[in-house]
Parts: structure tokens; sequence; C-alpha cells
């Protein structure tokens, strides 16, 4: 996930932004049935356009066709003792937001009615930067509690570990794979094992194949998954900004072919052209094709992530749930109403570029 902007260092990577019912996987530690629907998700990171709330009703306003099976709430942060916004933050356009801040209270309501309408709700925490890899004994309890007490209390269904941050044009710290073992040991013993924990790799981590550029989470996720697979419910793995490709089924069955199992692969792409400036857009022809041919090879293909809610096409900001109508129906989930891109969506931005820090 990337955040398009130009906030300094304290945001990783994320463009984030750049990250589904039943689903799957409803204890981390089964393994996904292969009579599931794919995942179809959404990440959301702009939470007001404008200063105006955008509602996430549309997802579950008409009982027959929710087809929506995750909502990634993009992003968490946690800021350690001693900071300015010590504790929990909420991305809202900067990293000024504690988790109790009022002006997230139609969020929270929206969420809610989500949950009762099945659709499981994660918070994504950047995980790398700045703090956790940095924390010592006493900062990281600290820290921990932070995160633990807003999981909790805001009642998420699961937490999505988005660890973007050892780009060398960034900073070569990251968090260690030992301190994301660790951390997902303390998720798993406090929250339980319904709890969902998944990983938003860009895709590079999960085949070195699907991009030159390499991983930029700091270690490998082979070693993470030998590890903690039982653990870890699936994987949002990023196909754009350089690091994947979904314009053909490749990069996806090179990831399967490293090792991953299809269902706990979720393949990510921008629901927008502007979400990424362009790239890894890929027009709708060329993507149903791809996701027509995953969701046919793999019995039990994991899904698709658009990158994000609020502009996603071919609806755009007037209807922004169009995407996973879309999505539904070209895989073949029940119920989806009969959407069409009324055209190819074109790519609005002057400056496409690789990778958005
Ligand atoms: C999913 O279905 C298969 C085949 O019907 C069955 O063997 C497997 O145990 C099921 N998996 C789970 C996690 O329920
Ligand atoms: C669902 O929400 C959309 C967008 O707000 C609206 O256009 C549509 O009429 C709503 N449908 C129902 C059944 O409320
Ligand atoms: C709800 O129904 C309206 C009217 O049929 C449709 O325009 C809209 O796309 C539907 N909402 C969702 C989330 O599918
Ligand atoms: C699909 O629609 C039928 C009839 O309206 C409804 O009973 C069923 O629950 C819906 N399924 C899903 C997955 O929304
Ligand atoms: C939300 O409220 C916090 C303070 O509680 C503020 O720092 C932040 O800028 C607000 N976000 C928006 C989008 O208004
Ligand atoms: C949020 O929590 C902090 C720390 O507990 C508290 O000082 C603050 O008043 C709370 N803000 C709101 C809006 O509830
Ligand atoms: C841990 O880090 C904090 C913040 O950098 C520092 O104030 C504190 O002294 C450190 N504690 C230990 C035990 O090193
Ligand atoms: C990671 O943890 C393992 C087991 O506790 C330990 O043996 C290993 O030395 C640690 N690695 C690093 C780099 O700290």
């Amino acid at each position: 996930m990337m955040f398009s902007t130009s906030f300094s260092k304290c945001f990783i990577g994320i463009s984030i932004l750049s990250s589904l019912l039943s689903p799957v996987l409803s204890a981390a530690n089964t393994s996904p049935n292969s009579t599931s629907d794919p995942r179809i998700i959404y990440y959301h990171g702009t939470l007001t356009e404008r200063g105006k709330h955008i509602s996430l009703l549309p997802l579950i306003n008409n009982s027959s066709d929710i087809v929506v099976s995750h909502l990634i709430l993009a992003s968490l942060q946690v800021w350690p003792p001693g900071n300015e916004f010590e504790g929990l933050n909420v991305w809202t356009g900067g990293w000024d937001t504690p988790i109790n801040a009022s002006n997230l209270t139609e969020f929270w309501s929206d969420k809610a009615q989500l949950q009762k309408n099945g659709i499981k709700v994660i918070g994504s925490l950047l995980g790398s930067y700045p703090s956790m890899q940095l924390a010592n004994e006493s900062t990281w309890e600290q820290e921990y509690k932070y995160l633990h007490d807003g999981l909790k209390t805001h009642d998420f269904d699961g937490i999505d570990l988005d660890i973007e941050d050892a780009n060398p044009q960034r900073t070569p710290r990251s968090i260690t794979l030992n301190n994301t073992i660790r951390l997902i040991d303390s998720i798993r013993k406090d929250f339980g094992p319904d709890f969902l924990i998944t990983m938003s790799p860009v895709a590079s981590c999960l085949s070195s194949k699907c991009s030159s550029q390499g991983c930029i989470s700091g270690f490998d996720y082979k070693a993470l998954e030998q590890q903690r697979g039982k653990d870890i419910a699936f994987y949002n793995a990023q196909f754009y900004n350089g690091f994947g490709d979904a314009n053909t089924p490749q990069c996806y069955e090179d990831i399967v072919s490293n090792g991953f199992a299809p269902e706990k692969v979720v393949m990510g792409v921008p629901s927008s052209p502007s979400s990424t400036e362009c790239s890894g857009w890929v027009p709708w022809d060329q993507l149903q094709k791809t996701l027509k041919a995953l969701n046919t090879k793999y019995l039990a293909f994991g899904g698709v992530f658009g990158w994000e809610y609020f502009d996603s096409e071919p609806g755009g900001q007037t209807a922004p749930w169009e995407w996973s109508q879309l999505m539904a129906q070209w895989l073949g989930v029940s119920n989806a109403t009969n959407v069409k891109p009324r055209k190819e969506t074109a790519c609005k931005s002057k400056n496409a570029v690789k990778f958005r820090a």
C-alpha cells in the first residue's frame, strides 16, 4: 500500500495504497476450503474527501449482493513513547489522528454495519517504521499495549502487517523476522485462533521472478511461512508499483511455484489508476483474463484486493462499490450485479512513477 503523499519519512511506503464473507479462513490455522469463493477485498485509506465522510454502506445496502469479504483499514501506526503523537494512530491524510479521535466516529459506525453483514474488518499496521523496529524491551511492551488495546476496543477481526520499509530509497532499517514472529505470537496468544493475521508484501517478496526490484520487507517470507505459516491467514500481495504484474497470470504462478499456496495469495491491484499514479494499472479486459485464468487454474484461488476503496473504478468516487461487483462477476462469486465498465478507464496521471515514498 502506498500512501500518495510527500509526507516525509514518517510514512512508510505505503502508498498504501497504495491492500472478503466467508470466506475463506475463519480460523487462521485451518486451511481454506476449495469450495470457498475467492476473496474480494478493499483497502480503505481515504476516510474523508474534502471533509466529507466516505460511506462504506453501499457495500451492504442491498442485502442480496454483498460480495466483499474483507475491508482493510489503511493504516494504523504506533508512535512510540515520547513522540508527539504517542499511541495508536489512524491515517486520515496525516499521522496525527489518535484511534479515539472524534472524526473517526462515522467510520466506526460503518465498520460495525459491515461486520454485522459478514464482512471482516482488518486493521493494517505499518509495521516497520518508525517505531517497532527500533523498540527496546520497555518501549516494545508499551507500543504493543497501544496496538492491543486499540484492536480490542474497536473490535477488529484481524490485523494486516504491512512491512515495506526496507526500501533502500527510504531506510535500510526494517523490522526483523524475529520481531515479526514475536508480534504474530503475541497477537495469536492475546486474540485467539480466529483472529485473522495477514501480511501485505509486494509480490516480489513472494517470488523474485515477479520483479527485479527486490523484496522491501527486510526478511524472507518463505522463512516466515515455514515458521509461522499456520498463523498467517493470507498474503495481500501488491502487484503494482513495479513489484509485480497483473497483466498476465505469470507473476502469480511464479509465487505459487515458489511454494505459496494459491488459497493464501490474494492478487492486489490498483482499483483506480490514480491510486498508484497509473503504476500497475491493468486495462479491464486484461485484468479479467488474468483473474479468470487464475480462478480456473487453481481450485482455491485466493482472490483479489483493490487499492483503494474511495475512488475505485469503473464507478469512481460516485460508485466505488462497482469495482467489487465487477470482480465478483469475473470470479463467479454469487449475487454479483451486472456492472460493466462503460469504457476503458484511462490513466490520468501525468507523472507515472514506479514507486512513491
Ligand atoms: C475442504 O474440503 C475438502 C474436500 O471436500 C476437505 O477434504 C477438507 O478437509 C476441507 N478443508 C477444511 C479446512 O474444511
Ligand atoms: C446503495 O447505495 C448507493 C450509493 O449510496 C445508492 O445509489 C443505492 O441507491 C443504495 N441502494 C439501496 C438499496 O439503498
Ligand atoms: C444497490 O442497488 C442499486 C440499485 O439496483 C445499484 O445501483 C447499486 O450498485 C447496488 N449496490 C451495490 C453495493 O451493489
Ligand atoms: C444471494 O441472494 C439470495 C436471494 O436474494 C440470498 O438468499 C443469498 O443470501 C445471497 N447470497 C449472498 C452470498 O449474498
Ligand atoms: C481528525 O482529528 C485529528 C485530531 O483529533 C486531527 O489531527 C486530524 O487532522 C483529523 N483528520 C481529518 C481528516 O480531519
Ligand atoms: C483519547 O485518549 C486519550 C488518552 O487516553 C485521552 O487523553 C483523550 O482525551 C481521548 N480523546 C478523545 C476524543 O476521547
Ligand atoms: C528504550 O528506548 C527509549 C526511547 O528511545 C529510551 O528512552 C529508554 O531509555 C530505553 N530503555 C532502555 C531500557 O534501554
Ligand atoms: C531469532 O530468534 C531465534 C530464536 O529465538 C534465535 O535463535 C536467533 O538468534 C534470533 N535471530 C536474530 C537475528 O536475532
